[in-house]
């Protein structure tokens, strides 16, 4: 396991950066909650290629912007135009673009927002890496379950096909693992269930876990 973990130490010897001290915000994160009006999270939304993860992810976050929640998406595929275009999906790329979601995640988680990442994020190590960033509780691991054959079915980009005539190499679910969550806080059927359906039931978990108000009674 790598560090650190939540909070970080006085100071701070990491990787390239040394002499860097952590400067504690004044505004902390349960003074934004408390302004607010709800906790923050990370909803780590991981899935195969097609499995609805930024569908889901863009209808969740809808619902808690009509609520007038603080929320905002990061998705894999506009991700990987800026802050991780240097990155492709050799594994030790993953497992950069999966570090560098989780440390930006953990900075939203910060400031007060519910944020849902969209990233196939294949490797357990990976997401178990991002899930210790923070405290117990914050990091929500939601499972789009979706059957490879539904997915490939799909192929909303057209990736799949290229994937099986050997275009792409080390495609997801093809030619490169996925490892599906084996204790997922959350594991929706997107394969199976219909959008409206899989954000109730992500919705629901939320209330459940008080990280978003029950709506107030009509
Ligand atoms: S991850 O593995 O590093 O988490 P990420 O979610 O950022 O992947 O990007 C996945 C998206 O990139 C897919 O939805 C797909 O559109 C595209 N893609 C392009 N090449 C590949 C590949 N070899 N494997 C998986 N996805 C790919």
């Amino acid at each position: 396991m790598t560090s650190p973990s939540v909070p970080y130490g006085e100071l701070t010897n990491q990787g390239a950066s040394s002499n860097i001290v952590w400067h504690h915000s004044t505004v902390t994160r349960a003074a934004r909650a408390h302004q607010r009006g709800h906790r923050s999270a990370i909803l780590w939304f991981t899935g195969l290629s097609g499995a609805g993860k930024s569908t889901l992810a863009n209808a969740v976050n809808s619902a808690l912007f009509e609520q007038g929640l603080a929320c905002y998406v990061l998705d894999g595929d506009n991700v990987r135009h800026g802050l991780c275009s240097d990155l492709g999906f050799s594994d030790a790329d993953r497992e950069e673009n999966i570090r560098r979601i989780g440390e930006v995640a953990k900075l939203f988680l910060d400031a007060g927002v519910v944020v849902l990442t969209a990233f196939v994020s294949p490797f357990r190590a990976d997401r178990q890496r991002a899930r210790d960033l923070v405290g117990a509780g914050d990091f929500l691991e939601i499972h789009c379950a979706a059957d490879l054959e539904v997915c490939e079915q799909r192929d909303t980009k057209g990736l799949y096909a290229k994937a099986r005539a050997g275009e792409i190499k080390e495609f997801t679910g093809i030619s490169s693992p996925y490892e599906a969550p084996e204790a997922p806080e959350l594991r929706v059927a997107t394969g199976e269930q219909s959008l409206d359906d899989s954000v109730a039931q992500v919705m629901a978990e939320l209330e459940r876990r008080g990280i978003i108000p029950a709506p107030a009674e009509p």
